[in-house]
């Protein structure tokens, strides 16, 4: 395969807090039913000795977001957030506007400690809503009502937090058409900046997966949420940008883009992922952490948190970026995927002329960009590319 010269790419910060309140039945993240009170000062002490020992991998970088994903972030009280980022900005250089995002469940909301995430460093929160029906929120086996989730993300909002995004799935259980575009307008009244609106899927290794819930819409059904919502939310401003993210101009989550455009990210925390590209050899390495939190929290500070390391090979990055890129409505530059994988385009010539032939995708200039069919018929798309 031919190579070019690998540029690496925006780098981002992955912090993973791996317990929830209770689990979820549809759940499949690597997130824990909290028993007791959480180990938060030796978790922070953790994910500063895991930080502290990857930095080798990133000398010299800018960060340009930061996500604290879980799991539930919130539930660690804001001290212990400041704590991980003064530690991270003492290590790393930060960009001047950098996005930090704290993934919210709305179950998790106290008097005051939006204030407090605000005084910390953090400038945009995700909300986990999902529904804003009571019975859907029941059978998603969800801690919070629709009331209680409005009234945190207006306690945000009045703690001065402009950039929100608000996680809403559909095709859930007992959900018609109507119901899927009611929980959107009552997520319009909120004004969030952006949306995240994701078909409810079961994934294996959840309670959902083995005795599924009755009522789930079939996949005509879900489709034709899909367009309804899609057409609501293009009409309320907010603009389709990835499969499942849509947002008010200007609002992208520049943490996610850097992920589907194959940027670069470090991943602390338990079962954390990262991918780090080295300009100097072309490598690019994967490295993730172990899983379980107590596994993690005891081999924090020695190389023994490694879950893995592995190379991404030459012959793996077509499909790793496409898998990503063809997720964006802006598509990919082929330029970009010659500095991002370091290989040439023409490693993707043969499976490119296949994807315009079936329509999955146009051309324009160096721009490929997925149509309508190759969106609907997405896997079908990426997998001409392995
Ligand atoms: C890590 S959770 C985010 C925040 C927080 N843990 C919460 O649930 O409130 C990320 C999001 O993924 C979505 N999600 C989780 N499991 C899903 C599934 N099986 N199908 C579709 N979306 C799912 C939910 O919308 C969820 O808010
Ligand atoms: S959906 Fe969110 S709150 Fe529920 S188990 Fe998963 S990570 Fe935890």
């Amino acid at each position: 395969m031919s190579a070019v010269a690998l540029i690496p790419p925006p780098l981002s910060l992955y912090v993973h807090i791996p317990w929830c309140v209770r689990k979820c039945p549809y759940c499949d993240f690597n997130s824990h039913g909290q028993k007791g009170a959480l180990p938060v000062d030796a978790y922070v002490d953790a994910l500063v000795a895991d930080l502290e020992q990857d930095l080798p991998l990133v000398w010299g970088r800018t960060v340009h977001s930061v996500f604290f994903g879980g799991g539930t972030p919130s539930l660690f009280p804001p001290e212990a957030i400041g704590r991980i980022l003064d530690a991270a900005a003492a290590r790393l250089r930060f960009a001047p506007a950098a996005e930090i995002t704290l993934e919210t469940n709305p179950g998790t909301a106290e008097h005051g400690r939006f204030e407090g995430y605000r005084a910390a460093g953090v400038n945009r929160l995700s909300f986990g809503i999902q529904s804003f029906d009571d019975g859907c929120l029941a059978r998603l086996g969800r801690i919070h009502d629709s009331a209680e989730a409005e009234a945190a993300v207006r306690l945000a909002q009045a703690a001065g937090f402009d950039d929100i995004n608000l996680d809403l799935m559909y095709a859930l259980p007992g959900q018609d058409l109507t119901m899927a575009g009611r929980d959107l307008e009552r997520a319009f009244a909120l004004e969030p900046a952006h949306i995240s609106h994701y078909q409810l899927t079961l994934e294996p290794n959840t309670l959902f997966f083995a005795r599924p819930p009755a009522g789930i819409p079939e996949d005509d059904a879900a489709w034709a949420m899909q367009e309804h919502c899609q057409a609501l939310l293009a009409a309320h401003g907010y603009v389709q940008y990835e499969t499942s993210a849509y947002a008010r101009a200007g609002r992208q989550c520049a943490h996610n883009l850097n992920y589907w455009r194959y940027g670069d990210y470090l991943g602390i925390g338990a079962g954390a992922h990262g991918k780090i590209s080295q300009g100097s050899d072309g490598s690019i390495l994967r490295r993730w952490k172990h899983r379980h939190p107590s596994t993690y929290l005891r081999d924090a500070a020695s190389p023994a948190r490694i879950g893995g390391d592995e190379a991404i090979a030459p012959e793996a990055r077509p499909f790793e970026y496409v898998l990503n890129a063809l997720r964006l409505v802006e598509g990919f530059d082929l330029g970009d995927f010659e500095r991002r994988t370091g290989l040439s385009r023409a490693a993707i010539a043969a499976p490119l002329a296949a994807a315009l032939a079936r329509g999955y995708v146009e051309r324009d200039g160096g721009r490929i960009r997925p149509t309508e069919l190759g969106r609907r018929f997405s896997n079908d798309a990426m997998t001409l590319f392995l």
